[in-house]
């Protein structure tokens, strides 16, 4: 990762490689522009390219002057607030000043707040990041190594906190960006697990229960659809338990490390990608790998319910009925609705260890990206001040999470002729909130949220901007910590 630092100095004395510097709509100068433009006895060039909108950017070589070049970043309406901008502004340097080693940048004088200081690093830690474990000549020539951020005095030791923060806020999605991203043949279930223990340390406590203990424990959701894979399934328990905690959450993330559909098989041009569709378990395993050191005042139990939904010789079939953990029976209409048995077994282990709340993470339905698009994920929960937290936490976090309603009259589309519940309703209509009911059913009268990810989790290399990659975006591990974090304020 990048190494970040503050400066109480003039950005514009600062050596270095490039000087970003933020403009406003309309060309409006924001901290540092006007001084570096009279400097350069230049007028700032606004063409249709550059306006100052909000994600353009515009680059001026500067030789004479202690950085060597300026990038002039849009941050959109002057009179708009808000730190997301900002680090979206950061991302949005970080990848367009590519080539660059050395940044200094007063970006964060836009808003003298410990928060705008945060959101830059962010910006810069996310948008500087590079997925090039599988290359065989990685470039590390053109690879941006610090940042220097300019902030306002006042802050005091504030924006070292926030510096802080941001980093750790920012290795934990870059964590599970690097889960995501590894190729499904590196990812098995065991090879996940393994790496999530590696990834936790000693940190928290983790057990991982095999193939032979769930079947023991009566875990057939993830038995079911794992049984056509030669790669059998794995739960994981990632216990933190500080001194004295001051209450208990459960997290359960749904990690599906390929989902090919099972013998209900996708499409080719729907199964690529399906790499990720363990993105909900990446982001609480991740989330969880840094509480100790945000310190934390919470338990956290982190539940990954691991399996490969492959159509093997041995795979379930459609009319298979399981018995999910506590004995509730599913009768399988459709293989691809997978994720919603591995979560099943999850959800209702969780609500033995008595967490006064649950969060699931699951790039659960495709229809959640019709329903909110690529940049947010669709939220249901059974309880109001849970569902308020989350969607003000996400807010903060700069991730976009938008409610859906678990409305009633769905419900008996998932009632069966010969099991208690069936795993897909009628297909017509109102997936994204069928597959919440589902889930509710598991939960009992735990206050329990469903964040369904499958639009922001991963993104197709058109959709990249500011500080997501292509790729697996971490997305929900910023929203998790927020919320963890503000929980116990
Ligand atoms: N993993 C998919 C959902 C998904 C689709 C995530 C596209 C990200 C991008 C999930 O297991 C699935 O296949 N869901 C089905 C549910 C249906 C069979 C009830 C779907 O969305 O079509
Ligand atoms: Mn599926
Ligand atoms: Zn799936």
């Amino acid at each position: 990762m990048l190494t970040v630092t503050l400066t109480g100095d003039n950005a514009l004395d600062v050596d270095a490689d490039l000087l970003v510097v933020p403009v406003f709509k309309g060309g409006i100068e924001g901290p540092g522009a006007a001084a570096v433009l009279r400097d350069l006895g230049v007028e700032l060039p606004t063409t249709p390219d550059f306006r100052g909108d909000i994600g353009q950017t515009l680059l001026l070589t500067t030789p004479n002057r202690p950085a060597g070049a300026v990038l002039f970043v849009g941050l959109g309406r002057m009179d708009e607030t808000g730190t997301d901008r900002l680090r979206r502004a950061a991302g949005e340097a970080a990848r367009a000043g590519r080539g660059a080693q050395r940044v200094v940048t007063t970006l964060a004088q836009v808003h003298a707040e410990a928060s705008a200081v945060q959101a830059v690093a962010e910006g810069f830690h996310l948008g500087a990041y590079r997925d090039q474990r599988f290359r065989s000549e990685p470039d590390e020539q053109h690879r941006l190594r610090e940042v220097v951020i300019a902030a306002a005095s006042s802050l005091g030791s504030r924006a070292e906190q926030a510096l802080r923060r941001a980093e750790v806020y920012a290795r934990a999605t870059i964590a599970a960006r690097d889960l995501v991203n590894l190729p499904p043949d590196r990812k098995t279930p065991a090879d996940l697990a393994t790496a999530v223990v590696d990834l936790v340390g000693d940190t928290c406590e983790t057990t991982v229960l095999d193939e032979d203990q769930l079947a023991q424990g009566g875990f057939g959701g993830l038995l079911g659809v794992g049984r056509g894979s030669a790669a059998p399934p794995r739960l994981v328990e990632i216990r933190y338990r500080p001194d004295n905690p001051l209450g208990h959450v459960a997290l359960v993330g749904k990690g599906i490390t390929f989902d090919t559909g099972g013998l209900s098989l996708k499409r080719g041009s729907s199964m690529a990608t399906m790499k990720s569709d363990m993105a909900g378990a990446a982001a609480v395993a991740a989330t969880c790998s840094v509480l100790a050191e945000l310190g934390t005042r919470l338990e956290v139990t982190g539940l990954l319910a691991l399996a490969e939904n492959m159509p093997g010789e041995d795979a379930q079939r459609p009319d298979d009925i399981l018995t999910i953990h506590g004995g509730t029976t599913v009768e399988v209409l459709d293989t691809d609705a997978e994720g919603r048995l591995v979560l099943a077994d999850a959800l209702h282990y969780a609500t033995t260890l008595a967490p006064e709340a649950i969060v699931d993470l699951a790039t659960l339905t495709g229809t959640a990206i019709h329903a909110v698009g690529h940049y947010a994920a669709a939220v249901m929960s059974n309880d109001e001040e849970l569902l308020g937290a989350l969607r003000r936490a996400a807010d903060l976090a700069g991730e976009a999470l938008w409610p859906l309603p678990l409305w009633p009259d769905l419900d008996r589309l998932l009632d069966s002729p010969v099991a208690d519940l069936n795993n897909t309703g009628d297909g017509a209509g109102g997936g994204s909130i069928i597959g919440g009911l589902f889930l509710k059913r598991f939960v009992d009268d735990v206050p329990w949220a469903h964040l369904d990810i499958a639009g922001p989790a991963f993104l197709p290399p058109e959709r990249a901007m500011h500080y997501l990659p292509a790729g697996g975006t971490g997305y929900g591990v910023r929203t998790l910590l927020s919320w963890l974090e503000r929980r116990v304020e």
